[in-house]
């Protein structure tokens, strides 16, 4: 969860760097770095934001280098700290690295056996310190050495000391190189690269890259090898806010944008793609939002296609005993494509044979790459570490795939047509949505209820609130509070209550009952207007298949402002990472 940029080219290497780390900042941000190649090598580091890091910049003798790389971080090996930041140099090595080394004490204990001191806590200098004990000049021969003795996930920019070219390696953790005019790039996710060139290359587990100074060569087993030079779509007005506050505000209003291109292909775009029916189960996997999002998948493919549905976290199925007895199909959710518990899920059932399908929005991503089917969310990219227009569009991708099953007509089609408008009526109620939150935002505990497809909506709306506002929040289905958890509630305490399936609207009514006689304060979530609820926002009844679209965004809309009012950081919020990429 960590970003890593690297250049080498005509121009000063630290203007990209900068501007690159700025980029993924959203993957991780307690501490950053830069090293700088020109006759010496200079490393600078910080502790906190990148600009900290650029108040340091001007000490650099080295400043106008054309080689470098930088790293900003989210710890996992050693706190956050100045001298945990990468880069780390041990010897005549430098490196930055997103990844986690997993027999990292069997390393260490090889090199204090060679008397090698650490400064740091953190696996990254170990494995600078064993690139440095094989290193002998050829860097080839170095790198196959050691990527036969270290274990676990790394995608990696190294510089040596007596070279004047720039290395990259990967395994597992996501890297992107691109290609310029005369300038060449590394970086862990394509945004840092669109401003500079939409050309790129991707490097596959067991190549070496060799950015020079004329061109990028890619070594495979110590030999050289051919590879294509790609273009991207993405745009590179996409990394900016546009005039929103924060990127969260942005892409929220960007939902009935995309969700507009998605309804115009879809149908077109699946139409080679096998029908669910052609298979007796499926397997939805995914994680946080995406996981709630394959939930909402699991209530309408079961309710509207008779097909037997598991929906799981990764972090459980890829080590659960999973029996595949029957013609399934997994489903991989993933806004990056880059999470290591979804991958993980996706190369279990692999090994199984078993058909995968990707609803994936990074097209360039490991999840993508390694699937057999894929649906591109094709949501631009999310830069808000709290996911909305990516999961929104994941939601909807649910509903039209079961939409699909049952087969198209007039009346679902021309809802189909208004659902973009009805959502963007929805989001500019901005005023309904910061009254609500001025009612909430100094509550240290809300809980969202709901059942069925009601309660998969109830676990984004308190993941959404309680990963920006930090307020603690769960999702309980309806019927299970009283079960125990209902002791909790006190006086004022917000319930919001999910309520949009008519058939058991009345028993969630019943529950929210519940919680008010126990101080509670509700609020109610509905597609109908219910008489005696002080406090509820209606959305326009829609089928069930896209009811979720217009629900959810209420949701986004009351965490954010409720975020707002607390002056959270929305975009970067504190131990949060954009793309999980380690376990
Ligand atoms: C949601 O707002 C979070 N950012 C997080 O739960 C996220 O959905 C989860 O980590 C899965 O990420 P992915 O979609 O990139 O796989």
């Amino acid at each position: 969860m960590c970003g890593i940029v690297g250049y080498i080219g005509k121009n000063r290497a630290i203007d990209f760097l900068i501007d690159g780390l700025k980029c993924l900042e959203y993957r991780g941000y307690d501490s950053a770095g830069i090293a700088l190649k020109d006759k010496k090598m200079q490393v600078i580091k910080s502790l906190g934001r990148i600009s900290e890091l650029e108040n340091k910049i001007n000490e650099m003798s080295v400043i106008d280098a054309k080689l470098g790389i930088a790293h900003t971080r989210w710890a996992t090996h050693g706190v956050p700290s100045e001298i945990n930041a990468h880069p780390h140099t041990v010897g005549k090595v430098t490196i930055v690295h997103n990844g986690i080394i997993e027999n990292v004490e069997f390393l260490k204990k090889q090199l204090l056996d060679d008397n090698v001191l650490f400064k740091s806590e953190t696996d990254t200098e170990v494995l600078a310190a064993i690139i440095n004990k094989y290193y002998d000049g050829d860097v080839l021969g170095t790198l196959e050495k050691v990527f036969n003795i270290v274990r676990g996930s790394y995608a990696l920019a190294i510089i040596f000391e007596d070279k004047d070219e720039l290395y990259a390696i990967r395994k597992d953790s996501p890297l992107i190189l691109g290609v310029g005019d005369g300038e060449y790039f590394i970086a862990s996710d394509i945004i840092p690269i669109v401003k500079y060139t939409n050309q790129y290359m991707l490097i596959e587990e067991g190549e070496v890259a060799e950015l020079t100074s004329s061109g990028i060569n890619i070594y495979f087993n110590r030999k050289k090898i051919k590879k294509d030079i790609l273009k991207t779509s993405v745009m590179s007005q996409d990394r900016e806010k546009c005039g929103y506050k924060h990127y969260m505000l942005k892409e929220i209003n960007e939902e009935p944008i995309v969700l507009k291109q998605l309804i115009d292909k879809f149908f077109d775009y699946i139409k080679d793609f096998p029908k669910l029916s052609c298979y007796e189960e499926i397997h939805i996997v995914a994680c946080g939002s995406a996981l709630y999002a394959g939930m909402i998948g699991k209530c309408l493919f079961e309710e509207y296609t008779n097909i037997k549905v598991i929906c799981e976290v990764a972090s459980e199925y890829r080590y659960n005993r999973v029996l595949y007895d029957r013609k399934t199909l997994v489903i991989l959710i993933s806004q990056s494509g880059e999470t290591a518990d979804t991958i993980a899920a996706l190369r279990k059932a692999k090994k199984e044979n078993i058909d995968t399908l990707a609803i994936v929005n990074v097209k360039e991503s490991t999840i993508a790459r390694e699937s057999d089917m894929q649906i591109y969310i094709e949501a631009g990219p999310e830069i808000a570490v709290a996911t909305t227009k990516a999961y929104i569009l994941q939601v909807a991708i649910m509903g039209l795939l079961c939409y699909r099953e049952i087969g198209r007509n007039e009346k679902l089609d021309n809802e189909l047509g208004r659902l973009p408008r009805m959502l963007k009526e929805i989001i500019d109620h901005r005023d309904e949505y910061k009254k609500l939150a001025k009612k909430i935002f100094n509550n240290e505990d809300i809980f969202f209820i709901g059942r069925k497809i009601d309660y998969a909506m109830a676990l984004e709306g308190s993941l959404k609130l309680k990963e920006i506002s930090y307020i603690h929040s769960e999702a309980y289905q309806a019927g299970e509070l009283k079960h125990g958890t209902i002791s909790l509630i006190e006086d004022d305490m917000p319930v919001f209550a999910i309520i949009t399936d008519p058939d058991i609207s009345d028993k969630t009514l019943s529950n929210l009952e519940e919680v008010k006689a126990r101080g509670a304060k509700t609020i109610v979530i509905s597609n109908e207007l219910i008489n005696d609820q002080l406090l509820q926002v209606v959305v326009p009844k829609v089928s069930a298949f896209f009811q979720p679209v217009l629900v959810v965004p209420v949701l986004q809309m009351i965490a954010y402002e409720v975020a707002k009012l607390r002056g959270c950081d929305i975009d970067k919020p504190k131990n949060l990472a954009k793309s999980v990429t380690v376990e």
